[in-house]
């Protein structure tokens, strides 16, 4: 488990009651909800084109989300193939206390995405395109 962020702040959220379980911590869909749309946001801003999921990998959950706390989701490329980008996503709850911040790692997991031609196809070029 890492112990600081590392990557880009890709999205920032905050845990609400509508997706919490009756225990009160977050179902483990939302956080993969949450971490495919930062991955996207991440391997959007690369390719510059339409893109999907193709995989979510080596998920892992560390500690529950509790409603109400701040979530920051940091990424990173982790490879770049000739149509697809696999992006490191790892989500944090931040506590902030008069300008000092604590980051506490909930869930990370690898996320790849694929570009897509006009056609809805994986676009092989788009490796050669964005160097
Ligand atoms: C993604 C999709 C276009 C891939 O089509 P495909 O014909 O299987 O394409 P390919 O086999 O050529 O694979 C495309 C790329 O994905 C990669 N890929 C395929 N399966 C993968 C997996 N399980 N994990 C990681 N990468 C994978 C391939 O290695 C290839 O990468 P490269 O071009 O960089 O070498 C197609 O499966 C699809 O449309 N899936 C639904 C996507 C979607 O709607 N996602 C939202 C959730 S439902």
């Amino acid at each position: 488990m890492p112990s600081a962020p590392k990557g880009q702040l890709a999205m920032q959220t905050v845990a609400i009651e509508r997706d919490a379980n009756p225990g009160g911590s977050m179902f483990g869909g939302w956080v993969l909800a949450q971490m495919d749309m930062a991955g996207a946001a991440h391997a959007f801003g690369i390719a510059q084109q339409r893109i999907v999921t193709v995989s979510a990998d080596k998920i892992r959950f560390f500690r529950p989300l509790i409603i109400g706390q701040e979530v920051h989701l940091y990424t990173d490329t982790v490879s770049i193939g000739s149509s697809s980008i696999a992006v490191n996503v790892n989500v944090w709850h931040v506590e902030q206390n008069a300008g000092n911040k604590q980051f506490f790692n909930i869930a990370e997991g690898i996320f790849t995405f694929v570009a897509l031609d006009d056609k809805g196809r994986p676009d092989k070029t788009m490796k050669d395109r964005i160097e």
